[in-house]
């Protein structure tokens, strides 16, 4: 099996033909170009966080404290970063976090089916999530082999949850990740200063306005009056007071591996195993939700610790290069996720724009495990890492 770094070779031998990657090489460039490419609306939904954005910056920060220890002669000229996790076979840890506006982020307002095409195409796993611009049966569709897991916002009406859950497990989703942090709205200046909501307006509300539990309640259908349909959605969006006592009610809705989201504490994790979960997703959005928090990184350990060999541990939030995947799988993350990234991609080259992402920032994992003598997944300890 080629190694993800052989990437390189690749552009380079393109470099002997005349050949320049048309498409960012660093985080920094991506993100320039991508704020060139969306709206003034649409980026400050994707590029902005809660408050100052210190906690999302410091996401990013945090995880220069650890620094890889290199190895040496520990005979890594071939790794491998295939796993086995949430019963499915991975071809690396990484994967593609739920992203609510990413339809919006494609020119033709499709983006969730361009991520799912790009999943494919990079045997990546994608999670979809609630707030999509086209149902949740044609993004499993789009997915093909590649693994797809269905992320859950609850909404207040609980037969409409079970509906979400019956309708991804019939179309082929591999398990369901519930969002616990966003039970309300973050305080979000950029967004504020807008004034823009896109989900308000109506977008990215297809798995709402195509459920028959959603529609039966509306008093006229969302194409004859989408306003109505949006404000139904936004005031049914949550159930603000969901609480521990709800999760026997959520785990009886599916068979299929359960996790929670946004899980950065270890008596949560605990409870949550209590609650029958099959795995705790560590994030704290990308700093979107709550600023003023910890580093998503410096909360993993803890985590990883209390989940212990109960359940697998996934993770997300400040993960912009290859050597962030491989510091998190070495703080214990069974598979490590992306938001921003991967939007910016799109954004910037559709569906072949993700594609380069995920191939970026595995090749640099890959050759960062390469150069330092890690030759799989299970040599990356938290021996592994200085902790300044
Ligand atoms: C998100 N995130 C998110 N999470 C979720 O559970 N459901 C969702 O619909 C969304 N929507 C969403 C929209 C946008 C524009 C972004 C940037 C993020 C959070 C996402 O899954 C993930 O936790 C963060 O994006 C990870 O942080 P980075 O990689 O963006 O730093």
């Amino acid at each position: 099996m080629p190694n993800f770094g052989d990437f390189q070779l690749e552009i380079y031998l393109g470099g002997l033909a005349g050949v320049r990657p048309a498409l960012p090489m660093t985080f920094a460039e991506l993100e320039a170009r991508a704020a060139k490419c969306l709206s003034p609306e649409i980026l400050s939904y994707v590029a902005g966080g809660a408050g100052n954005e210190a906690t999302q910056d410091v996401n990013v920060a945090a995880f220069d404290r650890y620094g890889l220890v290199p190895r040496m002669l520990a005979g890594a000229a071939e790794r491998d970063l295939s796993t086995e996790l949430l019963g499915v076979s991975w071809s690396s840890p990484l994967m593609l976090a739920p992203v609510g506006v990413i339809g919006l982020c494609a020119q033709d307002g499709h983006g969730d089916l361009a991520t799912a095409r790009a999943a494919a195409a990079t045997g990546t796993p994608m999670i979809a999530s609630t707030l999509s611009a086209d149902p949740l049966e044609d993004v499993a569709a789009a997915l093909g082999d590649a693994p797809g897991f269905f992320q859950l916002y609850t909404p207040a009406d609980r037969e409409l949850a079970a509906s979400f859950v019956r309708r991804a497990e019939a179309a082929g989703f591999k398990g369901i990740v519930v969002t616990l942090d966003t039970q309300i709205l973050g305080w979000r200046p950029r967004d504020l200063s807008m004034a823009s909501f896109p989900q308000l307006q109506g977008k990215c509300l297809a798995n709402y306005f195509s459920d028959e539990v959603f529609r039966a309640k509306l008093e006229k259908p969302p194409e004859e009056d989408p306003r109505a349909a949006a404000l139904a959605w936004a005031l049914g969006f949550s159930d603000p007071g969901l609480s521990w006592d709800d999760l026997a009610w959520l785990r009886s809705l599916t068979d299929l591996p359960l996790l929670l989201k946004g899980i950065c504490h270890p008596e949560d994790v605990r409870r949550a195993i209590d609650g029958g979960i099959d795995g705790i997703y560590c994030s704290n959005h990308g700093g979107r939700q709550a600023n003023g928090g910890a580093a998503a990184i410096d909360m993993l350990g803890p985590v990883v610790e209390a989940a212990g060999d109960a359940v697998p541990v996934i993770f997300d939030s400040g993960v912009r290069g290859g050597e962030h995947i491989v510091k998190a799988i070495a703080l214990g993350a069974s598979a490590v996720g992306i938001g921003r990234p991967y939007a910016y991609g799109l954004a910037v080259g559709g569906e072949a724009g993700i594609v380069h992402v995920i191939r970026s920032l595995l090749a640099e994992a890959d050759l960062l495990m390469a150069v330092d003598g890690y030759a799989s997944l299970a040599d990356l300890t938290p021996d592994a890492l200085l902790v300044r």
